[in-house]
């Protein structure tokens, strides 16, 4: 059998430092396991896009022979992406977008539809009639862009919403605790928050209770990762009455990343579905996550078990051929 060809594989994160990166990362560490013939680099550009267009300048130097990226912002990053597609180096967007056609492939969710579904699912909690407050992503982050977006379409089929402010929240939780009291003590009769991802909404949550505004007020999230102080748990502790599942796409990217590099069929766009979350369903789902967890944990132990079964095996082929030339 011939052997597999080594395949260089750059990754250009805007950020690491959230569960849900760390989560997609996960999934990609588990899909590489299986290909060891693969040597990745993944860049953290913590939030910045300055630092993350030099990184893509310098993956593209290297000539990787593959490059994902989830860009910090779309604008700014679309020029370099574009350059790189056209110097023949494939590159498959992860979860945010730029602003071209120039790609190779798109795995993530549609964001539009998790505006949309946030929209609808506020609708139903508040009987149709409300005040809402927006918490949004960062700037130019096309997440951030298309949920605004969605949100908004929906809401305008409910004249009985409205839509009193929004809060710029840059993804993070700091921003929220800094910007929303202000915000809130101008709108202190507010039913619903829908902030665009739960670690915003988690903020959210400890602002309205430490203004005094009860459990009144509705909040729903997004990304519905498990684990400790995540979505999940956030949902079923009562601290956002919902939120909507937001896949990484880690694992997937992988795949399809693998198959562009092997000349196999794969598709352009590869869309992530979402669902809302909620106390009517948050059990089944931390189970059924919990279950995975488990049978992930279960198939890294024995893909680590057989790779050094694997280079045992290889020392002892030496050692035989050595006492064979002898
Ligand atoms: C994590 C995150 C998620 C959000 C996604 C959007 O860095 O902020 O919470 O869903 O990025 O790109």
């Amino acid at each position: 059998r011939a052997p597999e060809p080594v395949y260089r594989i750059g990754f250009s994160q805007c950020t690491a430092g959230d569960a849900w990166r760390q989560a997609m990362r996960a999934g990609m560490e588990k899909e590489l396991s299986f290909h060891p013939n693969v040597q990745f680099e993944a860049l953290d550009a913590h939030n910045s896009t300055a630092l993350q267009r030099r990184q893509v300048q310098a993956l593209i130097r290297q000539r990787v022979d593959l490059l994902i990226i989830s860009p910090n912002q779309s604008g700014p990053l679309t020029e370099l992406t574009e350059a790189a597609y056209n110097q023949g180096i494939p590159v498959v967007l992860l979860d945010r977008r730029t602003t071209s056609r120039l790609y190779t492939a798109y795995v993530g969710g549609n964001n539009l539809e998790v505006g949309r579904t946030a929209g609808h699912y506020a609708a139903q909690l508040l009987h149709r009639r409300g005040r809402v407050v927006e918490v949004l992503g960062a700037p130019g982050s096309s997440p951030a862009t298309d949920r605004e977006q969605g949100f908004r379409q929906a809401l305008a089929a409910y004249p009985g919403l409205h839509l009193v402010a929004q809060v710029q929240g840059d993804w993070l939780p700091s921003s929220v605790r800094q910007r929303l009291p202000a915000v809130l003590r101008a709108h202190p009769d507010v039913d619903l928050i829908f902030a665009h991802n739960d670690p915003m909404g988690r903020a959210a949550r400890q602002v309205v209770q430490a203004l005094g505004l009860g459990p009144r007020v509705r909040i729903i999230g997004v990304d519905g990762l498990p684990g400790p102080g995540n979505g999940l748990q956030l949902v079923e502790d009562g601290a956002l009455n919902a939120t909507l599942l937001y896949p990484t796409g880690g694992e997937e990217a992988i795949r399809t990343a693998l198959r562009i590099l092997a000349h196999e069929p794969y598709e352009k766009e590869n869309v992530l579905g979402t669902m809302v979350v909620d106390s009517t369903n948050v059990g089944t789902m931390r189970t059924q996550t919990e279950q995975l967890a488990v049978q992930r944990h279960d198939l890294g132990q024995q893909q680590r078990r057989l790779q050094a079964q694997q280079r045992r095996y290889a020392s002892q082929e030496t050692t035989v051929y050595l006492l064979g030339a002898s």
